[in-house]
Formats: C-alpha cells, sequence, structure tokens
C-alpha cells in the first residue's frame, strides 16, 4: 500500500493533506474534527496582536459568481477576523489542543512590532506549539491595509522569530507579489523552515444597487477553486529553488488538486474553502484519491512524484508553435446554436444545411469553439 506520509518543516504528517488556518481550526474541538476527518496536521486559526481584529462583524461570507453547472468557478468572499482570544488564552487552546490531538498543532501568528512577534512566538513554543506559521498576508489585515512593506517585514521577521525559537517557523506568502520564487529564496535564507504558497487575495465586491461595498463595507478575502492555478504556477518555479519544503494553499478543492499540487512540487497541502462550503469530510475523499492515484501509479510515497512537473515546463522559446490542427464540426451534434460563428474571429464557422461546418482554411486552430460548443460537436484534427 502506498505510504500518504510526508515529513513537513521536520514535522511528520501522515497524509499531505493539512487544514489550513481559518474559522475551521478555531478551537479545539473544530481541530478534532479535522483530525478525525483525516488531516495531516492543523494550522490554528491566526492570533492577532491588533486587537480590533479580533472581533467579527455579521455577516461575514457571500458566495459570489455561483454559476449553475459551473459550480468550481465560485468566489468564496468573506471578512473573517482573527481569533477572538487574546495571546494568553489562545495560547491556552494550543495547549489543550496538544493535549486532544495526536497529529502535529501549528499555531499562526500576525504581529506588528518585532517585540509581539518575539513575545507570541516564545509563547507559542512555551504552550507545546508543534510549529508556528507568521502570518503577514491576511487579505484584510493590517500589513495589506495599512502599506507596509510586506516583503521586507516577512523576511526580517522570519529571521528575528527563527533565531529566538526552537519550533519550526513557516512563514505564509501573500499571492500579492511580482516575485514569489526570489521572496521564497530570501525567506529560506532568513532561516524558514518551510513556506506556505500562498494566503488569500485581497478583494472588493459592490452592489450596484446602494453603490457601497457588500457586507461590512471594506475589502474582503477572495479565493476559490480558481486560485489553484496562480498557485500551482509559482510553486512550479519555487521548488526548483528551494531546498526547504512548500505547503500548497489555494483553491485545492479534491483530491485531484492535491495530486497536482503536489505534482507541482508541494510537500504539504492546505485546504480551508474546500472545508468550509463542504465540510470536514472533504479531507477524507482528497486522502483516498490520493491513495488510488498513488496506487495505480505504482508510487510509494509522495516523494516519487513531488515536483516532476517542474522540469516539464516548456520554456518560452521552445513552446511548439506550428498550426497543424484545425476544427472540424460533427454535423449530427451540432444543434444549429451559432455560438461557434459568432465567437469566431477568424469567421472560420458558418451556416451549411441546418447545422455549421468550419471553413479549414479560415481555421486557426485556436480551439476556443471546441471548448464553448454546448454539444461537444467540435474536435481538433490534424490539417
Ligand atoms: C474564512 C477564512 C478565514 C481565514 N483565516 C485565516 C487566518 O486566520 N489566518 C491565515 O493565515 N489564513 C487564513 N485564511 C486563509 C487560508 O488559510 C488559506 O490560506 C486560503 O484560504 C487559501 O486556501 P483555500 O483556497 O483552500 O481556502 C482564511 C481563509 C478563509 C476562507
Amino acid at each position: 500500500m502506498a505510504d500518504l506520509s510526508v515529513s513537513f518543516a521536520g514535522l511528520r504528517l501522515r497524509t499531505p493533506v493539512v487544514v489550513g488556518s481559518a474559522g475551521i481550526t478555531g478551537t479545539v474541538e473544530l481541530m478534532k474534527r479535522a483530525e478525525d476527518a483525516g488531516a495531516g496536521a492543523v494550522v490554528m486559526k491566526s492570533l492577532f496582536a491588533k486587537e480590533v481584529c479580533r472581533v467579527a462583524p455579521t455577516p461575514r461570507f457571500r458566495i459570489l459568481r455561483r454559476g449553475s453547472g459551473v459550480q468550481r468557478s465560485f468566489v468564496l468572499y468573506s471578512y473573517e477576523q482573527a481569533s477572538e482570544w487574546g495571546p494568553e488564552r489562545y495560547a491556552e487552546e494550543v495547549r489543550r489542543a496538544k493535549e486532544a490531538l495526536s497529529i502535529p498543532v501549528i499555531a499562526s501568528i500576525n504581529c506588528l512590532t518585532p517585540e509581539e512577534w518575539l513575545s507570541y512566538s516564545a509563547l507559542m513554543e512555551q504552550a507545546g506549539a508543534d510549529a508556528v506559521e507568521l502570518n503577514l498576508s491576511c487579505p484584510h489585515g493590517p500589513h495589506l491595509m495599512e502599506g507596509h512593506d510586506v516583503t521586507r517585514e516577512m523576511i526580517e521577521m522570519t529571521r528575528l522569530v527563527k533565531q529566538a525559537r526552537c519550533i519550526p517557523i513557516i512563514p505564509k506568502m501573500t499571492p500579492q507579489l511580482n516575485n514569489p520564487p526570489g521572496v521564497a529564496v530570501a525567506l529560506e535564507r532568513a532561516g524558514a523552515d518551510a513556506i506556505v504558497a500562498f494566503n488569500r487575495f485581497t478583494g472588493l465586491e459592490i452592489d450596484i444597487e446602494t453603490e457601497r461595498p457588500i457586507m461590512h463595507g471594506g475589502y474582503a478575502g477572495h479565493g476559490g477553486p480558481w486560485a489553484l492555478h496562480y498557485v500551482l504556477r509559482w510553486l512550479a518555479a519555487m521548488y526548483p529553488a528551494l531546498s526547504v519544503p512548500l505547503a500548497a494553499s489555494g483553491g485545492v478543492s479534491d483530491g485531484e488538486d492535491v495530486v497536482k499540487a503536489i505534482l507541482a512540487g508541494a510537500t504539504a497541502v492546505q485546504v480551508v474553502t474546500a472545508v468550509v462550503v463542504g465540510g470536514y469530510e472533504v479531507i477524507g475523499r482528497m486522502n483516498e484519491f490520493l491513495l488510488r492515484w498513488m496506487e495505480q501509479k505504482g508510487y510509494g510515497s509522495v516523494l516519487d512524484f513531488r515536483g516532476s512537473i517542474c522540469e516539464r515546463i516548456v520554456p518560452m522559446e521552445e513552446v511548439f508553435r506550428e498550426h497543424v490542427l484545425r476544427a472540424q464540426i460533427e454535423e449530427q451534434k451540432c444543434r444549429n446554436c451559432g455560438l461557434c460563428m459568432r465567437i469566431c474571429i477568424y469567421d472560420a464557422a458558418q451556416p451549411a444545411d441546418g447545422a455549421y461546418r468550419v471553413v479549414p482554411e479560415r481555421c486557426d486552430g485556436c480551439g476556443l469553439c471546441v471548448e464553448l460548443c454546448p454539444t461537444k460537436a467540435i474536435s481538433m484534427i490534424r490539417r
């Protein structure tokens, strides 16, 4: 049987699938649900030094762009706040979690001054946390909202906390960077034991009736299955540049996504939105899928395929650019809706006898009509 266990920042995880930091890991009882569902570790809801962030407004969740039949494209737009607790009470919960759970418990802190980073991380260490995530990346937290130099602070605070603590230190990056691999390398040099890529994007949704921001009236975090591709893209660029392990975070919705994140270089895969909207059971299904996929492929361990996609990324100069394919419409399947004609900028789809057909010499072979045809009547063939 394939072995799902991985070593992440010096911690042994029974599976790479980790429940990431959010309200779903806010208490021991919730973390226990994650453990019972099969999680390899839990990252606790963040403790913020900035006290105003500890009180949540209501409501604070909206599902945007919920398309029937396109369920994988929704946006979870939310303004969930920090843990409601101050440092002492939070540390007490870490202690309780360590007693109640057998999987690693990773604390998460969000501080503003060097003194806070040092004292909060010390409290977490004393309370028995297996590691600490440094969260300077909350999409509506003080670092991004108040114009901090997030990259510089993240590197400096990683160095500071690492020098002072014995437990693993895991900075969590914002996705809002122009050079994530460069930042990840700097974090590794600063002493990071692992890196989380990424937190969510900051965002804004507007009610056009009231002409105001929805919900609490400010910016919010937004994420969803769509974010996966951004995460995979940067994991694949970061993995070859790093020695420390990466945790994927962003858009992982099912077992296939877990496999993709590992292929792109992740050692651990954090899941939040999928649990928020689907319940903790999604974790078990991810583990089952991963196990089955590894067995089908003949992989004994996650290390057998981690990061294997990286060397298969084709550089820009080597992309095959010859137009050897063109579209073809199967008349029997065509319902004559005309969508292909409306969207084809090459005028290659033309009406013919109650259906549409492709004019071969006009077709550029771009493949868009194949993707959009509602009856799947179009396919690509060699010219
Ligand atoms: C409701 C909600 C609350 C979150 N709270 C935190 C938090 O307190 N600390 C943190 O580091 N990340 C927090 N996150 C970010 C998640 O840990 C995760 O990095 C992000 O949502 C991307 O993963 P996903 O696509 O699986 O949700 C939160 C996300 C959501 C949706």
